[in-house]
């Protein structure tokens, strides 16, 4: 497997000089493709690096909408995702057809997306937002009213933390929903000076039970703190290679051996490799749909 694996990452990097390509990896992708990765970060910094990398291909190890996300922002690169099937069934419960309907339901309320979500949804948005700026983004609107799509957790999360009135959706992620109180209430006594942190797509009497609500770029930011021993994490398992691999000495609990994301795990060496060899799947927004998205994403990157 450690030969194999050695013989698959020596073409990737090859490959990847040839074709002038970038790797962009989510926190939750397998450890072996966060290490190969150039870039390893949350939805937030990753469309970051998208906006401002130099090279012509960007391999998006992650789920459709990141790869969307960075084909709206980089119109003249390749935007390829090795496993096109790598969905979000979160963004999946919602379109734009039944968005349009609501809109019309709440005419002053701005809508706020969550950037998991498809292009037409977004192009649909007034801004996005993802877990890392969701209250900043709902704060720096002038609207009183705000429609939250698709992730009622989260926009339940951000009603805590503003005035505003919340409109929710009832969209849900099905891997963070299987994180349940009793599992951290038993993982706080087993580990009583270890901080909580949970990822706001997490159920309301799962964040009522944490020291913090971060993304996962901010879980990752927290555990580098010196006073941080232990942590007991709420969010997608994938995580906690990167968290081990920073912080040798430090001991990371998963609340959550169920809290695994299918799709995620999709992007395999291989799949990296073949991407790089056929330049494909790649993924394409039509220009239409791509500029009108692309405003509310830039509003948000404006904001962060
Ligand atoms: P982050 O932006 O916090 O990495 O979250 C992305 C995601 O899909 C969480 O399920
Ligand atoms: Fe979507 Fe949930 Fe997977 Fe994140 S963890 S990509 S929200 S299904």
């Amino acid at each position: 497997m450690e030969n194999r694996n050695a013989a698959l990452i020596e073409k990737i990097l090859n490959f990847k000089k040839r074709r002038d390509a970038i790797i962009l990896a989510h926190n939750y992708q397998l450890g072996e493709i966060q290490d190969i990765a150039d870039f390893v970060g949350d939805s937030l910094e990753l469309s970051q690096n998208a906006a401002r990398t130099d090279a012509s291909v960007i391999v998006f190890c992650g789920v459709h909408f990141m790869a969307e996300t960075a084909a709206i922002l980089c119109p003249d690169k390749t935007v390829l995702l090795p496993d096109i099937n790598a969905g979000c069934p979160m963004a999946d419960m919602i379109d734009a057809e039944r968005l349009k309907q609501k809109k019309k339901e709440h005419p002053n309320a701005a809508v706020v997306c969550y950037i998991n979500s498809s292009a037409e949804v977004k192009a649909e948005s007034d801004i996005c937002c993802t877990s890392a700026n969701t209250v900043k983004v709902v704060e720096s609107l002038a609207a009183e009213e705000i429609l939250f799509i698709p992730d009622q957790y989260l926009g339940h999360y951000a009603s805590t933390k503003t005035d505003k009135k919340i409109i929710l959706w009832p969209g849900f992620c099905p891997t963070h929903a299987r994180i349940r109180p009793e599992d951290i209430i038993k993982l706080k006594q087993e580990y009583p000076k270890a901080k909580v942190a949970v990822h706001p797509e997490c159920k309301p009497e799962v964040i009522a039970l944490a020291d913090e609500v971060l993304s996962t770029g901010g879980i990752i930011g927290l555990a580098r703190r010196a006073e941080i021993e232990e942590m007991i994490v709420g969010t997608e398992m994938g995580i906690i290679h990167r968290l081990k691999k920073e912080n040798p000495g430090k001991r990371f609990i998963s609340v959550s051996e169920q809290a695994v994301c299918p799709n995620m795990k999709l992007i395999t060496l291989e799949k990296v490799l073949w991407s790089l060899e056929e330049m494909a799947p790649e993924v394409k927004v039509p220009e239409e749909i791509r500029s009108k998205a692309r405003v509310s994403v830039d509003k948000m990157l404006e904001v962060s």
